[in-house]
């Protein structure tokens, strides 16, 4: 199955990339911190997303209006009275110029919501922000690990052949090694 091989082959990178969220998050103290993390997510996940849009087939993910959007985080950064960054582009952001390679971001976007609901527990012991300022890390709630199945069975029917699930497990790595870029150039 693609999605077990996309855990696998991208294991060493979400390992690198939680290893470094965790000592920040864990340092958070003030809603400003917080903030700036958020506007982290967003100017790399706010970029992914708009080229993301550009290729996907909406026909082969169906729900895919219904899943998580960088706008939560612009709404969240509005609760907490911040701004709203630019969005990455460019070199910034891997190369997303099909269909696959769109899946390939997308595991990671929607990946990152399993993680999302330890980072929302702990933003809510280690500061006093409302529900309003935690949508985009609450992810989809207890609906969380539902999203997260059909996702994976999505992504399991897509690629065809051994070639094709290269170019996915390859642009999910780009995505995970951009954002770990982005996060210590932007940090
Ligand atoms: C503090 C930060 C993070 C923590 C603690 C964390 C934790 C987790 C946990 C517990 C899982 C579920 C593992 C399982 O059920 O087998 C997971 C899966 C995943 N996370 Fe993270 N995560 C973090 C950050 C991120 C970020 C920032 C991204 C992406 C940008 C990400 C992408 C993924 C992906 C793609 C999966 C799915 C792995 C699979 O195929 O099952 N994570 N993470």
């Amino acid at each position: 199955m693609l999605s077990e091989k996309l855990k696998e082959a991208t294991k060493t990178n979400h390992q690198i990339l939680e290893k470094a969220l965790v000592g920040k998050l864990k340092a958070v103290r003030s809603a400003a911190q917080y903030a700036d993390l958020l506007k982290l997510f967003y100017g790399y996940f706010g970029g992914l997303e708009m080229n993301i849009n550009k290729v996907i087939d909406p026909n082969l993910l169906p729900d895919n209006a219904e899943r998580r959007k960088t706008q939560a985080i612009a709404d969240d950064l509005q609760a907490l009275g911040a701004g709203i960054p630019a969005k990455a582009d460019g070199d910034a952001l891997p190369a997303i110029n099909n269909h696959l390679e769109a899946l390939g971001a997308l595991y990671v976007i929607e990946g990152s919501t399993l993680g999302g609901k330890i980072i929302s527990k702990m933003m809510q012991q280690q500061l006093n922000i409302g529900p309003d300022a935690l949508s985009f890390f609450a992810s989809y709630g207890d609906d969380t690990e539902r999203m997260w199945n059909i996702f994976k069975d999505a992504l399991d029917h897509q690629a065809k052949n051994p070639e094709q699930e290269a170019v996915v497990i390859a642009a999910a790595n780009q995505t995970f090694l951009k954002f770990g870029e982005w996060f210590n150039k932007n940090q």
